[in-house]
C-alpha cells in the first residue's frame, strides 16, 4: 500500500480497547435505536452489535459505520460471534420476540426465557467484569433469569425497567403543567408493565409536593384526576404498538441513559429493575424497579422510599404478579 507507506510512519501499536466499549445484543428496532442513541449522544464511541442473523447484523453495522465520521469517529463492529464483544464495560440485551398488538409483556416470557441460555454465558465469557443491562421483555423476569445464568453479583445485573415508564410519567405531567419533563420529579416503580406503581406521594415540581397541595392526588377522590396520567403511562406502549407495530425510540434513549450513568459513574438515582427481595416490604424473590443509585459498579445503593399505604399495597401486588408469572412457567 504505497500511499499508506508514504503517508504514515507508525511508531507504536494502537490500543486495542477502550474502557467504554458497549455491546448490544439484538439488532432489531430496539437494539439499533439504542445503538443510535449511544453513538449520537456521545455515550460511548465503541459499540459492538451482535445478532444471530448474519445478513441483518452485517447490514445494520455497515450502515452505522458509514456514518462514523459524524459520530466522533466511532468504532462500530457487527458480528454473530460473541468474541467481538470481548472486554465490554456494559452489555445490553435487546434480543427476543416483541409484543404483538394486544399482547402483554408477561405473555412473552416463555419465548424469551429460552434465548437467555444462548446469550448470557457468551457475554460473561468475554466480558466477565461487565454490567449487564436487560431490555427484552418481560424485562423484570428476564433479568432475574439472566442473573441466575450469569453467576454475576446481583448489583451488576439490571434492566432498564421503569426508567422508561418514569420518563413517560414526567413527560405527561410536564405536558399538563407546561413544565419541562426534566423539571418534574417523580417515579414509577414495580413491574415494567401493567402492574407498575406511580409514587404520587413524592411527585413534585420545584420541590413542591403535589400531595401537599391535594391530599389524595393520583388516588380515589382526586378531583383533578391526576391518576389518569399513570393510566396513560401503562397504556403508552400499547398505543405506540397499535400505531407502528413496536416501540423503539423512547426505549433506545432510555437504554442510552442507563449506559451513560454506568460508564460515567454518575451515581444517578434511577428506577431500574433490580433484585427486590427484602426491600421496600417485598418478600417475593423477584426483580422489579426501585429507585437505586447507579454507577460504574452497577447498583450501589437503594433509596428507601416513604410510600403511602396504597402505594405500598400496589407495590406488593406488582411483586405478586411477577412472582405468579415466574411460578406459572417454572413451577
Ligand atoms: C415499551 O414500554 C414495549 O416495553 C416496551 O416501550
Amino acid at each position: 500500500d504505497l500511499v499508506r507507506e508514504k503517508l504514515i510512519t507508525t511508531v507504536a501499536r494502537p490500543a486495542k480497547k477502550t474502557k467504554r466499549k458497549v455491546t448490544v445484543v439484538g439488532c432489531g428496532q430496539v437494539g439499533m435505536a439504542a445503538v443510535m442513541a449511544i453513538l449520537s449522544q456521545n455515550v460511548s464511541n465503541e459499540v459492538c452489535i451482535i445478532d444471530a442473523n448474519e445478513k441483518l447484523v452485517n447490514g445494520e453495522s455497515k450502515d452505522m459505520q458509514h456514518g462514523s465520521v459524524f459520530l466522533r469517529d466511532a468504532t462500530i463492529v457487527g458480528n454473530t460471534d460473541y468474541k467481538a464483544s470481548e472486554d465490554s464495560a456494559v452489555c445490553v440485551v435487546t434480543a427476543g420476540a416483541r409484543q404483538k398488538p394486544g399482547q402483554t409483556r408477561l405473555d412473552l416470557l416463555k419465548t424469551n426465557l429460552k434465548i437467555l441460555d444462548q446469550i448470557i454465558p457468551q457475554l460473561v465469557k468475554y466480558s466477565p467484569d461487565m454490567i449487564l443491562v436487560m431490555v427484552s421483555n418481560p424485562c423484570d423476569i428476564l433479568t432475574h433469569g439472566a442473573w441466575v445464568i450469569s453467576g454475576l453479583p446481583k448489583e451488576r445485573v439490571i434492566a432498564t425497567g421503569t426508567h422508561l415508564d418514569t420518563a413517560r410519567f414526567r413527560y405527561f405531567i410536564g405536558q399538563r403543567l407546561g413544565v419541562a419533563p426534566s423539571s418534574v420529579q417523580g417515579y414509577i416503580i414495580g413491574e415494567h408493565g401493567d402492574s407498575s406503581v406511580a409514587v404520587w406521594s413524592s411527585v413534585n415540581v420545584g420541590g413542591i409536593r403535589f400531595a401537599d397541595l391535594l391530599k389524595c392526588v393520583g388516588s380515589e377522590g382526586d378531583t383533578d384526576q391526576w391518576g389518569e396520567l399513570h393510566k396513560k403511562v401503562v397504556k403508552a406502549a400499547y398505543e405506540v404498538i397499535a400505531g407502528k407495530g413496536y416501540t423503539n425510540w423512547a426505549i433506545g434513549l432510555t437504554t442510552a441513559s442507563v449506559v451513560s450513568t454506568i460508564l460515567d459513574n454518575k451515581k444517578e438515582v434511577v428506577t431500574v429493575s433490580t433484585s427486590a427481595k427484602d426491600r421496600q416490604g417485598i418478600e417475593n424473590d423477584i426483580f422489579l424497579s426501585l429507585p437505586v443509585v447507579l454507577g460504574a459498579n452497577g447498583v450501589v445503593s437503594y433509596i428507601n422510599l416513604q410510600l403511602s399505604e396504597s402505594e405500598q399495597q400496589n407495590l406488593c401486588k406488582s411483586a405478586e404478579a411477577i412472582d405468579k408469572a415466574i411460578k406459572s412457567i417454572c413451577g
